[in-house]
């Protein structure tokens, strides 16, 4: 069983629990962040998951009472009480409890996570895998919230499918991200990928710093019809990397096996990873 920071104490994960009136609870009212670890426990890019979660804060009006030494001080200790050789780590802030069961009272329920990391299959990346399209866009894109109703169920949806991901389509047709990662596509030889309407992810950033010595980028709308063209396509998150997509709603990308430019960002990307 892996122990849990749970406000202010240190816990089996089975007693990690807040109470019922908290407003993550009752209203959804809460965000989070979520990184792995790479070396040996040390958790990739923590700085920037940290400043992403305060702007979750900020965006959603939530006052956050920890500065990030002491959040870094409280997952690395979370850490540190474990024993796996490398973690998943999520860092959850709800509302907390309250009178009313609406009005945030300035005490949130700070949470860290530290479980065993299980990462993706390896034929996920030798093969690739699937998207699945839905029609729908994030509320607040680049707020990491809580709340993951329309991914929870456009990911149920994606399975049935065969998927292993759904990707959200803007009204007006464009590609946006998929349920918890970013998207990118390569089209002679450049890469492309939205910049607004999506939650800026980490491991999207660190692609978009590696990727300039490899092709040229472009960070501009993304239209569905574009994206199926492609000659690769790829999804990004802290948990699977850089991941080959070879088929979007049944359509096969490009020649429907990983691409080159892919699998070059993804070895390039783990070597970042791992030099820390
Ligand atoms: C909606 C959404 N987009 C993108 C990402 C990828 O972000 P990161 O690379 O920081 O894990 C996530 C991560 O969970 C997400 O939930």
């Amino acid at each position: 069983m892996s122990v849990f920071y749970i406000n202010g104490r240190y816990v089996d994960e089975a007693e990690a629990t807040v109470p019922a009136s908290d407003l993550g609870v009752l209203r959804g009212y809460g965000i989070f962040d979520y990184t792995r670890t790479y070396r040996g426990g040390v958790p990739f890019r923590l700085d920037d998951h940290l400043q992403r979660l305060q702007r979750s804060a900020d965006l959603i009006e939530m006052d956050l009472p920890w500065e990030p030494d002491d959040l870094t001080q409280v997952i690395l200790d979370t850490i540190a009480r474990n024993d796996e050789p490398e973690y998943e780590v999520r860092i959850v802030v709800t509302g907390g409890a309250n009178d009313d069961h609406i009005t945030p009272q300035n005490q949130p329920s700070l949470m860290v996570f530290a479980r065993h990391l299980e990462p993706p299959p390896l034929d996920w990346y030798s093969e690739g895998r699937a998207l699945r399209t839905t029609p729908a866009s994030r509320w607040m894109p680049e707020a990491k919230t809580t709340n993951y109703i329309a991914a929870v169920m456009a990911r149920k949806a994606a399975k049935a499918a065969g998927a292993i991901e759904a990707l959200y389509v803007s009204e007006s047709g464009h590609a946006l991200e998929g349920t918890t990662t970013n998207v990118f596509a390569v089209r002679h030889g450049r890469l492309i990928t939205p910049a607004d309407g999506i939650l800026p992810g980490v491991t999207r950033q660190v692609v978009l710093e590696i990727a300039p010595g490899l092709m040229e980028v472009e960070t501009r709308p993304l239209p569905l019809t574009e994206l199926l063209a492609a000659d690769e396509v790829f999804i990004t998150s802290s948990s699977k990397e850089v991941l080959p997509i070879v088929a979007i709603d049944g359509q096969a990308i490009g020649n429907g096996r990983p691409g080159r430019h892919t699998l070059a960002l993804l070895n390039r990307f783990r070597e970042v990873a791992h030099e820390g």
